[in-house]
């Protein structure tokens, strides 16, 4: 099989219904996807099965859905304000903008780290290395100035007031603000942790290789908080659940490796990324950070609440650690999609496309066919209105069932149910593999159970 492409996946998500490109009909919006009726169904099953495992079967873990917009002093105390902002500098020539440290990155191949230079160090790289524009190859470049990653909004209660608001950057504060009503609710005793799934927004400067780096994305965050003493331990613990997680959501192993981080934040002890070899190669696809109690600090100190906890045996009060454990639910999506396309040569020489998605994560769970339209339809829809109450299905009544099943492989659906004179005799069904391709016949009404049973992630 061919290498799989970020360019081919772009065009298989849009044929068939995953992603299309975002505000299309006005020659698209940069950096912005808009999810389609199937991609739509993989996304909300991503989040679904990182809910399920880290939320549902942990009883420390209570969920939060927390508004977007917070008040602006949120984003003071946790130094977003100040510096989170990228060094950016634009080619005069062709206008296009880039961020130095990635120029930098890019042409020392990874072997100079521009993360701790400051921008006159990086201009002084750039120049002195003759670091050509990726886009035109002139060398006329701007100074280097930060750019503002948050975006603005406004609010005004009064005509002509105008506060600032912002679209939040990260989904996490939302958790550490509600760190006193979910104890307080849950009566919590720590180690617990607070979790959500929310949408958040970066001004990115770079080009987003397709859902990798987008300008609007949903995180799937949590924070634990725990005594220190055993906050390293906690920290390895997630950094086990995390990788697992992906492996069992159907990521190859080979493809996965930890990237530990050497420079730490002044307050942190350990901070790691799982990378994923996507097609553009080796690239995060999530962190676990140990933050020690820079955030419930920093939150306590700007709002003057005390964000402790009393520690109902020593009765000592104190500000917990928190370990964060962050992935992005539409890079996760990408490299789901990355990983389950496949193009193959069948044995009768012909090829197909198929996503090997697991079956929790198919867009549809069952694709329902009938054999012949005029004999087989009513049944077939009988069926379909049937199994729908249950999970997502999909009913093809158009052209030979060869060309349906491979409508359906490609969207990686797991079975095929072929409707058939069979059917009208005995009550039975043909369910055909989407893998094996293999079929078997069992009883209509065994097929919830036998779907539901393959299903369950
Ligand atoms: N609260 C910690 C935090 O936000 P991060 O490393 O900036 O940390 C966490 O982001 C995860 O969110 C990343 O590992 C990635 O999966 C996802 N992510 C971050 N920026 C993104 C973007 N612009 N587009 C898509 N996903 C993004």
């Amino acid at each position: 099989m061919e290498k799989v492409t970020m360019d081919k996946i772009v065009n298989v998500c849009k044929q068939y219904g995953f992603v299309f490109p975002g505000s299309e009909i006005y020659d698209g919006f940069a950096n912005t996807w808009d999810f389609g009726p199937v991609g739509v169904e993989l996304k909300n099953n991503v989040k679904k099965a990182w809910w399920k495992r880290f939320v549902q079967e942990d009883k420390d873990t209570y969920g939060v859905d927390a508004a977007i917009l917070m008040n602006p002093r949120t984003w003071e105390a946790s130094g977003h304000v100040q510096s989170f902002s990228d060094p950016k500098m634009d080619c005069r020539k062709c206008k296009q903008r880039f961020r130095a440290d990635n120029l930098i990155e890019d042409f020392s191949k990874g072997k100079v780290a521009a993360e701790g230079m400051s921008n006159e160090e990086m201009e002084k790289y750039i120049n002195e290395n003759h670091i050509k524009c990726p886009k035109c190859g002139s060398f006329d470049w701007t100074e280097v100035k930060q750019f503002k990653l948050m975006f603005e909004t406004s609010r005004g209660t009064v005509e002509g007031d105008k506060d600032i608001v912002y679209l939040r950057p990260e989904t996490c504060q939302g958790e550490y603000v509600n760190f006193l009503n979910v104890q307080r609710t849950a009566r919590a005793k720590i180690p617990f942790a607070i979790a959500q799934i929310g949408k958040s927004f970066r001004n990115e400067i770079t080009p987003g290789n397709f859902l990798f780096r987008t300008i609007e994305f949903e995180q799937m965050e949590l924070q634990k908080f725990c005594k220190d003493s055993e906050s390293m331990d906690i920290y390895n613990e997630y950094k086990e659940r995390a990788i697992n997680f992906v492996i069992d959501m159907g990521l190859d192993k080979d493809k996965l490796r930890f990237h530990d981080h050497d420079k730490l934040a002044h307050y942190a002890k350990a901070a790691c990324d799982i990378e994923y070899k996507f097609p553009i190669g080796w690239s995060e696809l999530n962190g676990i950070h140990h933050r020690g109690t820079w955030d419930l600090t920093r939150h306590s100190e700007f709002s003057g609440k005390k964000l402790e906890y009393l520690d109902p045996e020593t009765n000592e009060k104190f500000i917990p650690t928190v370990i964060e454990y962050s992935i992005g639910a539409d890079r996760l999506t990408l490299a789901l999609l990355c990983e389950a396309y496949a193009e193959e040569t069948l044995e009768d020489d012909t090829t197909r496309e198929v996503m090997r998605f697991i079956p929790a994560l198919a867009p549809y769970k069952v694709n329902v066919l009938p054999l012949i339209k005029k004999n087989h339809g009513e049944k077939a829809l009988e069926i379909y209105n049937m199994l729908s109450k249950h999970f997502m299905a999909s009913y093809d009544e158009t052209g030979n069932i060869g060309k349906r099943y491979r409508r359906g492989d490609v969207i990686g659906t797991p079975f095929a149910i072929t409707i058939d004179d069979e059917t009208l005799e005995n009550d039975t069904v043909t369910v055909r593999d989407r893998d094996t391709m293999k079929q078997e016949t069992i009883k209509v009404d065994e097929i919830v159970a036998y779907i539901n049973e393959k299903i369950t992630f």
